[in-house]
């Protein structure tokens, strides 16, 4: 058993976890508590060289299992190097992004078996869950609308049915498992979202 608690932000592009991860780590370590902010893909030095493959709209020939073993092998470095160690001390760990998004990416997104998913994690993590999950929702058009407006990315570049596909996706794994996950609205101003997390968070402290 972890000593610390592991807390996990999804959302589509644009859906302004990042902001509210930093917002909450504020709030956290001013009330003295210890906390490790983190991300995927890019959480480790492994992770950053991988992040860039994953990236990079010129290997846009990647083929979809490239795709999740990349994002897995970024995990599993992630888990190994970063989480489980913060975890150990005691820390509260918040990663923006975690399985979840492979599910909602990967599965949802790109259409690849959700076994598959599951079983390739699975050896990534060894286990390892959030606690709770925060799903920042938007709609996809005011998500794609911010995350585009400066370059985009491989991920960025794809369909609006895709990233609809994705967002479908987020919405089915928050419904089906309602002791893990809780839905922010994303829309509001930006304080309003973070006393929601805040809210949500505290149940848990
Ligand atoms: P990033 O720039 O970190 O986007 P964001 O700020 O929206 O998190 O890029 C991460 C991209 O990788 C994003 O498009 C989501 C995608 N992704 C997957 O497709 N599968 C995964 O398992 C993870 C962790 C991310």
């Amino acid at each position: 058993m972890s000593a610390g608690l592991f807390i996990t932000f999804e959302g589509i592009e644009g859906s302004g976890k990042t902001t509210q991860i930093v917002q909450l780590a504020e709030h956290l370590k001013a009330a003295g508590r210890a906390v490790t902010v983190t991300r995927e893909p890019g959480g480790t030095k492994v992770g950053a060289a991988i992040r860039a493959i994953l990236l990079d709209p010129d290997f846009s020939e990647m083929d979809y299992h490239t795709e999740v073993l990349l994002y897995a092998a970024d995990r599993a470095q992630h888990v190994a190097q970063v989480i489980r160690p913060a975890l150990a001390r005691g820390d509260i760990v918040i990663s923006d992004r975690y399985i979840d998004s492979s599910i909602a990416y990967q599965h949802y997104g790109r259409g690849l078996p959700l076994d598959l998913i599951i079983d390739v994690n699975e050896h990534a993590v060894q286990g390892l869950k959030p606690s709770l999950t925060i799903l920042i929702d938007v709609p996809t058009a005011v998500g794609l609308k911010r995350a585009t407006e400066v370059e985009t990315d491989r991920i960025e570049q794809e369909s609006a049915d895709f990233h609809n596909r994705v967002a479908a996706g987020f919405a089915q794994l928050a419904a089906d498992d309602p002791e893990r996950w809780r839905v922010v609205d994303g829309t509001q101003p930006i304080d309003a979202v973070h006393r929601d997390v805040l809210a949500v968070v505290s149940g848990l402290l």
